[in-house]
């Protein structure tokens, strides 16, 4: 913060210079996509969508550098000068010797947990992403996720809600079950728990605990640039670091990580795998060549690696960070000025709507996250996705409910450099409509879903009970 000019502290440090046309739909027109949909956000036609909060992956806006960065793309097979710009990026990030491309971040996950994980194993995390944790089903593990207690009241102010309960952690390793334990996954910023940072001091305990019983610490590190810069907002020990210095200390603390470039590193597509262990690099290689492409690519365009390059680099500024964090305040802003509470304090690449307080009247067997997530289509077409029972909650084959989630939370995603003050007060606009009479919007029922991942593919309709 010290190093900006105060008189353009405040200054959003990039303006337009390619647009898109956002689509401006009739009521009739969204209630007519959404029914064909299924009531499915994941299913309706973007075309019908005009501020799409849906996800902060790939949706980013490229700058002109890495426009510019794109034009020079080697596509040569093997070791191309792309491939050398990237891992050069990557490494000098991350500081780990032994980078290996993928297609995106679950293919990193596929691969790293395929190979390290035996069947019947434990990856244990402070929340694992739901590709994580189906990629840890997949492998023959189990996922286990222990946030820390703070992350319970989402009305505190605490700073660090998105930390592991290191004590729980410890107790497990020190447990029967122990040796089950064959990874610990801290992924930052913790988006499965509400987006919150993770706490150096909360990564070195982990670290500690990892080592002492043996078990490697990998970090799922999607968004290692915003868990940094919150870091240096909260964290009184980096008060006066740079993000890029804080973002050296968290990969510092790691034997591993696995990366989704297109969050932080605002590429429309890629993921890497990083270990510093020269055998293992050699197994996980082996696999990506099987797999998603030959250990230069990964299964990337010379276009991607480049544009990822570049966007490594640009997802530490400070100016830029500084920007993203007014932009989430002033969304949480808005809604609790619309009287929508959402969980505090704000992260960075999404806010999280307490859509079981504001929809009080829908039991939760009738989704409240969904009926608030398609309250703001129908009402503004924004479009957002519920975090709340539909998608953690367990339900029987006919689809009733047996567990709720613990939450009901709608989650409004920020997109990289896309979204205007003039579109985040529209939202605060389009909730304010609704939380003036959330009584006349309905609950919901899951027609059909597949048993996996049944917020993606899953078939709703509207109940009035
Ligand atoms: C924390 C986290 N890990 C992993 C992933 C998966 O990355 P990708 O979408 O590139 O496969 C995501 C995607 O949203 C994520 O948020």
């Amino acid at each position: 913060m010290s190093s900006f000019d105060p008189v353009m502290a405040e200054l959003d440090p990039y303006c337009n210079a390619i647009v898109r046309r956002l689509p401006l739909t009739t009521r009739e027109q969204r209630e007519e996509g959404f029914r064909a949909a299924g009531y499915n956000p994941f299913r309706l036609p973007a075309r019908l969508v005009t501020i799409d909060g849906l996800s902060d992956s790939g949706t980013g806006a490229l700058s002109t550098e890495q426009r510019a960065a794109s034009a020079r793309a080697d596509e040569r097979y093997a070791s191309s000068e792309s491939w050398d710009r990237f891992a050069a990026a990557l490494r000098s990030m991350s500081r780990f010797e032994h980078i290996i491309p993928t297609t995106q971040g679950r293919t990193a996950e596929s691969v790293v947990f395929s190979t390290m994980l035996k069947p019947g194993q434990f990856s244990v995390s402070n929340t694992h992403f739901d590709t994580t944790s189906a990629n840890v089903q997949l492998a023959g593990g189990t996922a286990v996720n222990l946030p820390c207690p703070e992350f319970a009241d989402l009305d505190s102010d605490e700073p660090f809600k998105g930390n592991i309960d290191v004590a729980a952690l410890e107790q497990l390793l020190a447990g029967p079950d122990g040796h089950r334990v064959g990874i610990v996954l801290m992924t930052i910023t913790n988006n499965g728990g509400g987006g919150q940072p993770v706490s150096i001091a909360n990564l070195r305990a982990t670290r500690e605990v990892c080592r002492r019983y043996g078990v490697p610490m990998f970090l799922d590190a999607a968004r290692f640039a915003e868990n940094a810069w919150l870091v240096t907002r909260r964290e009184a020990e980096f008060a006066a670091a740079t993000p890029r210095e804080v973002a050296g200390i968290e990969f510092d603390l790691a034997d591993g990580f696995v990366i989704s470039l297109k969050k932080d590193s605002m590429s429309p597509g890629g993921g890497a795998i990083g270990v510093r262990d020269p055998q293992l690099a050699g197994a996980l290689r082996a696999k990506v060549i099987a797999t998603a492409g030959f250990s230069t690519y990964g299964g990337m365009t010379g276009e991607t690696l480049e544009e990822a390059a570049r966007g490594i680099e640009e997802s530490v500024d400070p100016a830029y960070l500084y920007a993203r964090e007014r932009a989430a305040q002033l969304l949480a802003d808005v809604a609790q000025e619309a009287g929508v509470d959402s969980i505090r304090p704000a992260g960075l690449h999404a806010i999280y709507l307490n859509a079981g307080r504001l929809m009080r009247h829908i039991p939760q067997a009738r989704f409240p996250g969904h009926s608030l997530a398609a309250a703001l289509y129908l009402e503004g077409g924004v479009r957002t996705s519920e975090l709340g029972s539909l998608y953690l909650g367990e339900l029987d084959d006919e689809f009733r409910m047996v567990k709720p989630a613990p939450f009901e939370l709608v989650r409004v995603a920020l997109p990289r450099r896309v979204y205007t003050e003039n579109h985040l007060r529209y939202i605060g606009t389009v909730l304010a409509r609704i939380a003036k009479e959330p009584e006349r919007w309905p609950g919901y029922r899951v027609v059909s879903a597949p048993p996996t991942l049944r917020h993606f593919e899953g078939w709703y309709d509207q109940v009035r009970d």
